[in-house]
């Protein structure tokens, strides 16, 4: 059965088959704000492949794609054994194969709200409950230790810590990791850690890494080449596994039991992955700078609005807003509303499991030239009511 579209869907649809044009300022998608990892490299890698074609699969993926994630870690410090690493064709794909290792019927994970919106589907997927943690706008979007103390119970069987977030931009600090990690610890929870955000990370000293920080009793980070190198279409992400050798063994040899039954990951991209660890570092460079930079240019729009309060987003490529004035529309009349008025298109919180009904979430990742004129009509829009 077709799945019902929202209304802000439905919207969306009827406004762009009439013609309109509009500016997403939600999306995500680097290839589509103009960033490529440079052809040439990923050529030169895969003409290898296409001229021999074999077929010797891995379980847990290739070991010279292993190694090379294995070393991008230990240049940031993280030792990683390369035994440790499980490919997989995207961090969805990690998140399903860690719900089913992990729990089952009866059984719960703590996720944050507001929250990337996948897990919920997953988890369904998985058959496993999520319970959502939430994540704190008045302490800058920080873990509410209390409320997961309160939603933990006996079938809880792991935490997940997205940082930097979808869609807050917020990043766990040094103390946070600490705390999370002392109490998952106690409580012998594993922690799930997504990371696809991370080289995107804008705050001082290098990113606060939960593995190489903390080193949970058993813990999962999750990340891949979507975000890190602006390849989602090549499908290839990892679960790094790390901490006790007794807990870390049994995971990993379930874990590699579940990749073997699907051997999901294309064979070229794995044989590339060390050429493209060796040789995308200058565009690496150049579109963390890039990046960075439409953050600070978002930033400083949304602070010349009083109307307008946000957390200046520490990472990733989004950022929570809501209107500090009194609005004829709901969350999703709001969104509506702009997106007929002035074709711009931002998400609603609930989109993101956030029921407060006060939030929009924008995404900087947007070309200049779209950055300035989607605020500008943000900002026109709020002031006409
Ligand atoms: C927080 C977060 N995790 C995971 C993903 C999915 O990554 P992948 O493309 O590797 O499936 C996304 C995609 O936007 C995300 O925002």
């Amino acid at each position: 059965m077709a799945q019902q579209l929202n209304p802000i869907e439905q919207t969306h649809r009827r406004l762009t088959a009439a013609g309109k044009r509009i500016l997403r300022l939600y999306a995500g998608n680097p290839n589509d704000q103009g960033f490529h990892f440079p052809g040439e490299i990923l050529e030169r890698a895969y003409r290898d492949y296409f001229r021999r074609q074999d077929y010797r699969p891995h379980p847990k993926g290739l070991p010279q794609a292993r190694e090379a994630i294995a070393g991008y870690y230990a240049r940031q410090g993280a030792a990683l054994d390369p035994e440790h690493l499980i490919l997989t064709s995207g961090t969805s794909e990690s998140f399903f194969h860690l719900f089913s290792l992990l729990a089952g019927p009866g059984d719960n994970l703590l996720a944050p709200v507001p929250a990337y919106p996948l897990f919920d589907a997953i988890a369904e997927l998985a058959q496993v409950e999520l319970r959502h943690y939430a994540l704190r706008e008045d302490r800058a979007w920080g873990i509410d230790f209390e409320d997961i103390e309160r939603r933990a119970d006996a079938r809880s069987r792991a935490v997940i810590l997205v940082s930097p977030n979808n869609p807050t931009g917020a990043v766990a600090s040094r103390e946070e990791v600490a705390r999370l990690v002392a109490w998952a610890d106690a409580k012998d929870l594993p922690l799930i850690c997504d990371e696809v955000f991370s080289e995107f990370y804008f705050g001082p000293a290098s990113f606060p890494r939960p593995m190489a920080l903390q080193r949970p009793k058993l813990c999962f980070t999750l990340n891949g080449l979507s975000k890190m190198f602006a390849l989602p279409g090549l499908k290839l992400s990892w679960i790094a596994l790390s901490g006790e050798a007794a807990r870390v063994a049994p995971a990993l040899d379930r874990l590699e039991t579940i990749a073997d039954t699907f051997l999901s990951c294309h064979i070229p991209i794995q044989e590339a992955l060390p050429a493209l660890f060796a040789e995308g570092a200058p565009f690496l460079a150049d579109y963390r700078r890039e990046v960075r930079r439409r953050r600070d240019l978002a930033v400083a729009l949304l602070q010349e609005e009083s109307a307008l309060r946000f957390v200046p987003p520490q990472g990733g490529f989004y950022l929570t807003l809501s209107v500090a004035k009194e609005m004829p529309f709901d969350e999703e009349g709001f969104v509506i509303r702009l997106m007929e008025e002035e074709g711009v298109f931002l998400h609603p919180g609930y989109f993101y499991d956030d029921e407060s009904g006060t939030h929009l979430v924008l995404s900087f990742l947007a070309q200049e030239p779209e950055l300035r004129a989607g605020i500008a009509a943000l900002r026109r829009f709020i002031h006409r009511y």
